[in-house]
Formats: C-alpha cells, sequence, structure tokens
C-alpha cells in the first residue's frame, strides 16, 4: 500500500526509462539530447509506435497520412461540431476528441495524432471570435500547427521550436495521465477513449496543468527584483510553486535545459528569459531554505510555459499543445498494455464501518 502509488512499479515498457536520481530520460533507447532538437513530430510517433502499429504507414509516408488525417478531422469535427466556446481550450479539445469513433486500428491512431493539432488551432481561433483555419497536409505537424493558429505559415525556426517541444515531452514513464490511458486502453475501452482519459489527468495543475499558472506567476512577479519577495508570500500562504517539484526527479528535470535550449535559438524575448532566470534562481534557494530534506528542482513545465507564449499560445491553452506531443506516448502506451492483455485492476483496504451484528 503506498498513497499516490510511489514507488509502486505497475508495468514493463519498452517505450521510455526516467531516472530521477540521474536525471536522465531515455525514449525507446535514445536519449532525449539525441532527439530533442533533431527529430520532427513525425519521426518521434514512428519511433514511439514502432511495432505496436502494424498498419501505420512507414516513415516516408507518414506525413502526407497525417496530413489526410488533419484535414479529414477538419471536415468531420470543426466545420460541424457546435462546441460552446464557453469552454476552456483543453475542454474544447476534450469534446472534440470525444466525437472521433473509438477503435484501435491504424486509421484511429492516425486520428488521434492529427486531433490536438487541428483541435487546439481550431478552438484558440473560435474563442477569440476567427474563422478556424483548414490544415495544409503538404505540411509538417509543427509547422501545420502554428499555420492553423496563426493562419500564416511559421518561421522555420519556429516550427523547430515546436517540434523540439513536442518531442521532448513525447513520453515520460508511467506519469499519471499516461498510467490514465493504460487503464482505460486495458479495459479495451478504444484508443479514443484512453486518450480522452489522458487529456483529463493532464489538465491538472499537478500535471500538466502547471504552465499557465507560471505565466501568471511571471507577470505578476513583473521584474527580478520582486522575485523573492513575492515567492516568500505565495509559500507563506501554502501555495505551492509552479514549474518546481517532481515525483521522480531528485535533480534537475533534463527536459527543462531542453526547453531553455529551444527558446534560445528561437531568439525568443530576452527580457522574458532574464525575468524567468531570476525566478527560477530565487525558488530554487527558497526551496532549499523551506524544505531542506526535499529535494525541489525545475521540472519540464517551467520553461514549456516561456517557448510556448514565445510560440503564440496563450496560456490556457498550454496544456493542449502538451496534449500535442504526449499523444504520442498515451497511443504507444495503450497499445503496449493491449498487447500484454492484462485488465488492470488493483485492489484497496476497506477502512469504513462494517454492518452491523443482528442481535
Ligand atoms: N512548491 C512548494 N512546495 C512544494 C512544491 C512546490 N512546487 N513541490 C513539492 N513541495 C513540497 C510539498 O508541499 C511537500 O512538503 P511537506 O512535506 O512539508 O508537506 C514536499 O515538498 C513534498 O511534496 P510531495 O507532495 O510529496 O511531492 P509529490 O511528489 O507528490 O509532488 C508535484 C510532485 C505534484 C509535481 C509537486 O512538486 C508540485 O505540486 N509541483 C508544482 C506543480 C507542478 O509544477 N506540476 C508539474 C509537474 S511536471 C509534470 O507533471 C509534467
Amino acid at each position: 500500500m503506498s498513497d499516490g502509488l510511489e514507488d509502486v512499479v505497475a508495468a514493463h515498457t519498452v517505450l521510455s526509462e526516467v531516472d530521477g536520481a540521474a536525471g536522465r530520460l531515455v525514449m525507446r533507447g535514445h536519449s532525449l539530447d539525441e532527439l530533442a532538437g533533431h527529430t520532427s513530430f513525425e519521426e518521434m510517433a514512428a519511433l514511439m509506435l514502432d511495432g505496436f502499429v502494424p498498419d501505420l504507414p512507414a516513415m516516408k509516408d507518414l506525413p502526407a497520412a497525417l496530413g489526410a488525417a488533419r484535414a479529414e478531422l477538419f471536415e468531420t469535427v470543426v466545420r460541424k461540431a457546435a462546441v460552446p466556446t464557453t469552454l476552456g481550450p483543453v475542454e474544447m479539445i476534450r469534446a472534440m476528441t470525444a466525437l472521433i469513433p473509438d477503435g484501435e486500428d491504424a486509421g484511429t491512431v492516425l486520428r488521434l495524432l492529427a486531433a490536438p493539432a487541428v483541435f487546439t488551432a481550431a478552438s484558440l481561433r473560435l474563442q477569440r471570435g476567427l474563422a478556424p483555419v483548414a490544415p495544409d497536409p503538404a505540411l509538417l505537424q509543427a509547422a501545420d500547427t502554428l499555420r492553423m493558429l496563426h493562419g500564416k505559415a511559421p518561421t522555420l525556426q519556429q516550427a523547430a521550436a515546436l517540434d523540439t517541444y513536442l518531442v521532448t515531452v513525447a513520453d515520460h514513464g508511467l506519469n499519471a495521465s499516461t498510467f490514465a490511458s493504460r487503464v482505460v486502453a486495458s479495459t479495451r475501452a478504444g484508443l479514443v477513449s484512453a486518450v480522452l482519459a489522458g487529456i483529463s489527468a493532464l489538465k491538472g495543475p499537478l500535471h500538466g496543468g502547471a504552465p499557465g499558472p507560471v505565466i501568471e506567476m511571471l507577470d505578476a512577479i513583473g521584474t527580478p527584483g520582486n522575485a523573492r519577495a513575492w515567492l516568500e508570500a505565495a509559500l507563506d500562504r501554502g501555495d505551492r510553486l509552479m514549474g518546481f517539484g517532481h515525483r521522480i526527479y531528485r535533480v534537475r528535470d533534463p527536459r527543462a535545459d531542453a526547453l531553455k535550449g529551444a527558446i534560445r535559438r528561437l531568439g525568443a524575448d530576452s527580457g522574458r528569459l532574464a525575468l524567468a532566470e531570476a525566478v527560477e534562481q530565487a525558488a530554487l534557494a527558497i526551496l532549499r531554505e523551506r524544505k531542506p530534506n526535499r529535494t525541489l528542482e525545475t521540472n519540464v513545465e517551467f520553461y514549456t510555459a516561456l517557448l510556448l507564449e514565445a510560440l503564440g499560445f496563450t496560456p490556457d491553452s498550454f496544456t493542449c499543445v502538451f496534449a500535442l506531443g504526449r499523444t504520442t506516448g498515451w497511443l504507444a502506451h495503450a497499445k503496449e498494455q493491449i498487447a500484454g492483455g492484462r485488465l488492470i485492476r488493483p485492489q484497496s483496504v476497506y477502512v469504513g464501518p462494517q454492518p452491523r451484528q443482528a442481535a
């Protein structure tokens, strides 16, 4: 018995390994350094799903197949669905994803890989009162996502920065959303259901919902000189500092530096990066003082916030972009779980009252 299943091993996987003591992430035999900045979304999807989806198009045909899936979803879901724009972007993409017919075949995999790209861009435009922009199936998915969002082609650097982000977050062991996806897949409910479970788990602020609040924190702090006082006051209120701490890492999350590198290569606002670095240093110092027995380091969400902001995503949509990257991992884990064939069904210890014995 372990609250939060800490230290419980619940799956064998060939997909990724998170070494929390060394700060190392391996995905399908490749270190994060080898992949981030060198791999497209499509190449990463092909790598993660290799051997799990027999009918998935080979890498040379995958960009066109994904482009066709984006075009299909735009026609069948975005043009037809009346999803209320009063929902937040994550709820909007979840509602649109729920309209995809469930299944476990290659067509469903392609639709689910394409879905968050089409639905995130469409949701954000609809919320601003703008018409959604149809996909360009000839583009790679990262470039097309930015094009559908902004209505104009991104620069090569912007598309490369988004690819770096999507690859960096593609998979990460048995995190909460991936576990949720595996549980649902184990019941044979279908891959759409498994991805919906992943999105639902991801949106919480203790998991993939943290980067939006990171922006609120940076905006509230405003200048490096305010960082220490603001952070101390937040901790005095009992708040957690978003973008810090991790269940597995006891050292710095290696994804933080992969993303910081992407921000630098993008040539994003240097003042914003300087503020973030000052806040990060202040937060780490204060967390060391206040929690000397617990190593709390920067996690992936801190620089996610800066990178996605620089690419023009609004803070409330950061989790949607995370879902776009992590869908690759959810699908691979769901397929791996299905291949193993075992229903996930742990036990609980009943600590409530027993029925009264008849006198
Ligand atoms: N700020 C302040 N204190 C913290 C933080 C933080 N960010 N993280 C942990 N702590 C404190 C806890 O309050 C706790 O203190 P206590 O022992 O005095 O009660 C102690 O450190 C240990 O915390 P746990 O809750 O055991 O850590 P856990 O492994 O359960 O939590 C988590 C990990 C949820 C990520 C946590 O660090 C947190 O809430 N961080 C902020 C939210 C965040 O950045 N989430 C994104 C995570 S990355 C991802 O999911 C993609």
